[in-house]
This record gives C-alpha cells, structure tokens and sequence, in this order.
C-alpha cells in the first residue's frame, strides 16, 4: 500500500485510528535512505534518533534490502516446527562474530530479555542449585528494557509500570553505576542468579557509567557466581565506537542481548547469546516464537552484521563521536543553556537547563525538525543525538550548525 495523503492527513488517521500510547515529534518520514530521511512533502531531514538505534546502518543500506528481497522471493518463515536453511548458518555465523558457543534468536529487544531473564533463572536452579522459585535476579534503578509486564516489574520510572499492577516476583534493583551497592547485593542473597543492566544506560538519557564499573561487574558476577546480563540492545553494535559496549573495558558478559540493529532497522530481530553451561539448561518446548529464527531475519541480520564489520562502523561512530561531543562543548560554552553533554561513539545526549516537567526540550526538538534535524527528548529535558553510523563528517558538520543555531534562538 502506498499512501497518497498529506502529512497533516496522516497524522489526523493515526490520532484518530491509533491508541495514544505514543506522542511523536510532528513528523511523517516517507522515505529514508542514509543518514536522511524525507517526509511526504519531500521535506529532508538528518535522522538524529535512527529509531532508538535501530537504523545504525543507515536507512535502507542496499546490502541488508538486497539480502531481505532475495530471502523473501525463496521462503520467509517456517516456524521452528521444521528446520530451515538459513538458520544454522546464521547461528554458526553470529555464535563466532561474538564469540559464544549458542545463541537463541527471537524477535523485539524485549523477548531477549525475558528470554535472558528466564534462561538466568533456569540456570539458577538446574546449574547454581537455588530451591525452587526462589531465584532472583538483580536490575538497576533507571532501567529499561521494554514494555512487557516482567520489565516494567524492574522499573522505577512511574511512566512505565504504575497502573499496570500486579508486578512480577523475584526482582531486585540498586544504583546504577555502584560497585558497593552490587557487592552488598550479592554477597547477602544466595539465590540471585543474574545482573541484568545497560553497559550505558540509553532511555534513562545516555548515562555512562564510571570507567571501571563494566570491569567491576565481570569481577563481582564471577566471585558470588551470577551470570553477568548485558542489554546491548541499544547500545550494541557500533552505536558507541566499538562493536558492543562491553569492549570498551574488554569484559565479556555471561549472557548478551542484542536487538535493533540486529536487522539494521529491517525487522524486528533479537538474539540471547551464551555458552552451553546456561543455553542448554532450556529444552524443547520450553522456550520460543513463531517468527523467532525465521529465514528472512537470518538473511537479514547476517547482512546486517556483515555491513558494520565491512564498512568500519564502529571506528567511524568513535572518530566522529569524538568530533560531536567537542562541538557540542563549544556550544555549551556560548550557550549555558545546555547543562552537560556526555555520550559515547555516536550515543550522545545533550542535557537543557530545565526540569523534566518543562517543554523546553520538546519545543528544541521541534524547532531542529523545522530546521532539517530530527531528534526526541527523553525524560523531559535530555535531548539524544544518535545518527545512523555512515553519517559523514560534512553532514555531521552541517548538523552542529543546526543544533547550534536551534540553541542560540532558544537561548534568547
Ligand atoms: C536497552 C534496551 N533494551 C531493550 C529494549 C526493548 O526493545 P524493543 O522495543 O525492541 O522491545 C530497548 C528499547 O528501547 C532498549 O533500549
């Protein structure tokens, strides 16, 4: 189906058609291609949200559409009743790209971590020896790792989970970013079974944590024997200069969730990966999706996969990175407007000088759109900057001259 309405009549069907339960920037994107997209009017834009970091790749990147297009002319889901000729190569080819001996493909960001979640507690009973429904497992304040009701059982962000009571058991949270605070967690329950957490905490407004905590957390997981759970989902593959954020401090967690980019913004494509001592605690029947490991996901994520290793992308997300946050601290200087800029690679934020009630945020953010730029606050009044990883460093140039100039109107 393609459409012939107006961006006016577009957004009038959704709020009219569409549950409320999102409130985006007013924008209708028609078509993206790179670090660009265009709304229906032909409007362009630099992408500065790459759908939650979903579109690392760039929109539309010609190798991942091709592979999607040939897949999709052979066969494009069996169901896991039946093998499948692309799964098991794209198995062996994700299992070596990281490093795990198996890996358990699913869909959202949010399978993965129910499926992280529950392949923790099975190892806790069947591996660590914890009774019967007494495992735990341990989050950290500021989290977020999705919609279902066991993830917003982990929330402390009123937002996510108040009003949708009961919550699920067996869930702890501690400050983010505390070695203490994790030590005294650990060394008090027996029957905690994993660590889950963001190497750097995305929705929570790009908070990265001290150097030396990811070190920290490997090191305390081994000594009280709990399996150390990365999200990657949003910060993996590229997005903060290198391949996961876990490489920054060369740590290797216990079990890996990606997702997002997984496709390269295609599909919805997610992934657990681990070793056999945990993977194999789950048996058949016990865990899975109708679509997870479908033939068109693994042709897709393979060329996903392959692109950002081909074209370097994580060596160009921390060169330019590096270049944004100097930029975005000259502006900071002219403009006290914004009070701090931190990020990684190209997981940035900016954070505006207000609280998270008032509009300010939002208002910059519809002015950048105005402008050619689009991006979306995060609690009120973080701002995050995240383009698709082949941006260049002319585009990126232009785009500082157009938060500069947003900046200094809103600065008046
Ligand atoms: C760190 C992290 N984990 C999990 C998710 C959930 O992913 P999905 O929306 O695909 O379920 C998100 C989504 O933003 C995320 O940022």
């Amino acid at each position: 189906m393609i459409t012939n309405l107006t961006s006016q009549e577009a957004m009038a069907l959704e709020d009219k058609y569409g549950a409320h339960n999102y409130h985006p920037i007013p924008v209708v994107i028609a078509k993206g291609k790179g670090a660009k997209v265009w709304d229906i009017e032909g409007k362009e834009y630099f992408d500065f949200l790459s759908a939650y970091s979903a579109v690392n790749q760039g929109h539309c990147h010609p190798k991942i559409i091709q592979a999607l297009t040939d897949q999709a002319q052979r066969v494009t889901l069996t169901s896991r009743a039946f093998y499948n000729s692309e799964l098991g190569a794209y198995e062996k080819f994700i299992t070596s790209y990281f490093g795990y001996d198996k890996v358990l493909p699913m869909n959202t960001g949010v399978e993965g971590g129910e499926t992280a979640v529950k392949l923790a507690r099975r190892w806790g009973y069947k591996v660590k020896g914890i009774a019967d429904n007494q495992a735990k497992i341990v989050f950290v304040d500021g989290n977020f790792w999705g919609r279902t009701l066991a993830a917003i059982s982990t929330s402390n962000d009123p937002s996510s989970y108040a009003g949708f009571g009961p919550y699920v058991e067996g869930f702890l949270r501690i400050p983010y970013n505390d070695l203490t605070a994790l030590e005294q967690c650990l060394s008090s329950d027996p029957n905690i079974a994993g660590f889950m957490f963001e190497p750097i905490q995305g929705e929570a407004g790009v908070v990265v944590p001290d150097e030396g905590y990811l070190e920290g957390v490997r090191a305390l997981c081994s000594q009280y024997n709990v399996l150390m759970i990365a999200d990657e989902v949003q910060t993996g593959l590229a997005r903060t200069g290198k391949l996961l954020a876990c490489d920054h401090e060369n740590v290797k967690p216990d079990l890996l969730i990606l997702g997002k980019a997984l496709s390269g913004g295609v599909l919805p494509v997610s992934a657990v990966l681990g070793n056999d001592e945990v993977m194999l605690t789950i048996k058949p029947g016990e865990h899975g999706s109708t679509y997870g490991g479908n033939p068109l996901a693994c042709a897709v994520a393979t060329a996903a996969l392959e692109v950002l290793r081909d074209e370097k992308m994580a060596e160009h997300a921390a060169e330019l990175g590096v270049f944004f946050r100097s930029e975005m601290e000259r502006v900071q200087e002219r403009y006290p407007l914004i009070t701090k800029v931190r990020g990684r690679g190209l997981l940035n934020a900016v954070v505006i000088d207000n609280t998270e009630e008032s509009e300010q945020a939002w208002n910059i953010c519809v002015d950048l759109a105005q402008n050619g730029l689009l991006a979306k606050p995060t609690h009120g009044n973080i701002i995050r900057f995240a383009p698709p990883l082949c941006i260049t460093r002319e585009e990126m140039e232009q785009c500082v001259s157009i938060i500069e100039s947003v900046i200094s109107t809103h600065s008046k």
